[in-house]
């Protein structure tokens, strides 16, 4: 068995829509103010275009989106932003983790569950919402996990509860037993120190027991809008934590151009090999290029030493 995986995350499709005055009224007002100063410019979709046709190019066998992929979640950026997901693939190859943006305010999360519902459910699962959601294709699952929650004015905070949590570990027993590739998405990086303090994921502690406990064997991620690599402990070993740049992110700013992973997933014996290249934009005026390419089983092997 060889599968590839695709991961790529933070899109913030453009251009944001008006909001309605009524939508103003809370936290999206920051929000639209700052993508207007910000991201307006920075978070094009020439860039996501290019990513995406790229990736495409490649013929993964499935597509990981770590979420936000709108701006404050108003109702007219849900429609477009589905009508962008039909595009990347079926949702049958695409699986969706929420992220903040996707969960500005009170009540945007379980709308976006709902417009983009086929894209961030499991297989047996008929409720949109449901977290974590469990896909199995071919030798992989694909665990979907919600850090997404309407936080206060100028947070950008993750919070996964303590039942979320407990599901998690229950379902990551259940698939270790069965001998499968465990990949979890999950938007905010459950990593200790990663982020800063007003955009941590709160009681991160949980999913870190939760894979202690559970096993898992590759945790995906956004949020940070960087390429990251950091390492939480398995029961067996340690488990990489890999963090992608945002997917609409122009190249030669502050944080880096936009990004993709692609993993290489096949059997070893009992065991599993995992490459990971990383393809994208690095300098402007520039296209897309091969930016590294690492033999993550040889870097878990370093890692636990
Ligand atoms: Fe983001
Ligand atoms: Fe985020």
């Amino acid at each position: 068995m060889m599968f590839r995986l695709a991961h790529l995350s933070d899109p913030h499709l453009g251009p944001l829509p008006n909001p309605t005055l009524l939508e103003l009224a809370s936290k999206r007002a920051i929000g639209y103010l700052n993508w207007q100063r910000n991201r307006a410019s920075k978070f094009t979709s020439e860039y996501l275009d290019g990513l995406v046709a790229d990736l495409k190019a490649q013929e993964p066998d499935h597509i990981a989106l770590t979420g936000d992929l709108v701006n404050i979640a108003i109702d007219a950026e849900l429609g477009p932003a589905r009508r962008w997901l039909d595009k990347l693939g079926p949702a049958h190859d695409v699986s969706v983790a929420p992220g903040n943006h996707d969960a500005y305010v009170p009540g945007a999360l379980r709308r976006a569950s709902e417009a983009w519902a086929p894209y961030m459910r499991g297989d047996d699962d008929h409720i949109p919402g449901a977290y974590p959601y469990v896909r199995r294709r071919d030798d992989v699952a694909l665990v979907g996990v919600s850090s997404a929650r309407a936080s206060a004015p100028f947070f950008a905070t993750g919070h996964v509860s303590t039942e979320q949590a407990k599901l998690l570990c229950q379902k990551l027993k259940a698939l270790g037993r069965d001998g499968v590739f465990r990949v979890v998405m999950i938007h905010h990086p459950p990593v200790r120190g990663s982020t800063d303090w007003y955009k941590r994921l709160i009681a991160g502690s949980r999913v870190r027991a939760a894979i202690l406990q559970g096993g898992a064997e590759l945790v995906l991620h956004g949020h940070t809008h960087i390429d990251s690599l950091h390492w939480l402990k398995g029961p067996v070993g340690p488990v990489p934590v890999v963090g992608v740049p945002a997917a609409s992110n122009a190249p030669g700013g502050k944080k880096p151009g936009a990004r993709y992973n692609l993993f290489k997933i096949e059997r070893a014996g009992n065991d599993w090999r995992c490459y990971w290249r990383e393809r994208g934009f690095q300098k402007p005026g520039e296209g897309i290029v091969e930016i590294r390419e690492r033999d993550l089983s040889a870097e878990m092997l370093a890692a636990a030493e």
